[in-house]
């Protein structure tokens, strides 16, 4: 217990530190709650205009969630590293420093999906790159892949880190309600548009 409790708040802190508002701040593109859909993510730090920005915010968020799987397996059995991924998906989404208000985790969840299982990883990649470049809507990408990775990893025999797919998959589409809002009532926001 105590080794869940140690990488689960390892994890946590780990996720908890928010890649947008870092690079937003060091590369002076304003308060990104001012900017787009308000959120500390790749996709809204790309409204600010700057590529750049939100390609070191996506390695960031992602990076932050592989470490916690990574490290977690180096040291500890893999129900540890289980929670150390949700708790680091869940540190980026409730961070205390930002008063519990945070991201959608989509960044994290990709990073820890290619830590804990790599081809799942690289198929998650796959399928939001394929309705990113389809619909033009990140959401959209995000919620397909959450939506179908763990369908995928449970005929392909993932065994425990399914359900953990699938936790993170219910709280992605939990925390994109408004974005989902926004699709039905067809006003959700492109990339690239401006
Ligand atoms: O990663 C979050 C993305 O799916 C939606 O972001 O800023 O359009 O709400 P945003």
């Amino acid at each position: 217990l105590a080794m869940l409790a140690l990488w689960g708040a390892t994890g946590y802190l780990l996720g908890s530190i928010p890649g947008g508002v870092i690079m937003a701040r060091l590369m002076g593109l304003g308060n990104l709650r001012n900017i787009g859909s308000g959120n500390i993510g790749a996709t809204n730090v790309l409204r600010t205009g700057n590529k750049k920005a939100a390609a070191l915010t996506l390695i960031f968020d992602a990076g932050k969630g592989a470490i916690a799987v990574l490290a977690a397996r180096a040291a500890a059995p893999e129900d540890a590293v289980q929670m150390a991924a949700l708790m680091a998906f869940i540190g980026h989404c409730f961070p205390v420093w930002l008063g519990f208000k945070g991201g959608k985790g989509v960044a994290t969840y990709l990073g820890i999906l290619l830590a804990l299982a790599w081809p799942m990883g690289l198929a998650a990649c796959g399928i939001w790159l394929a309705v990113a470049v389809i619909t033009r809507y990140s959401s959209l990408a995000a919620l397909v892949a959450a939506g179908w990775i763990p369908v995928v990893m449970a005929f392909a025999g993932y065994g425990a880190a399914t359900g953990l797919a699938a936790c993170l998959g219910l709280l992605i589409y939990a925390r994109h309600w408004g974005n989902i809002a926004r699709l039905r009532a067809g006003t959700e926001g492109k990339i690239g548009a401006k």
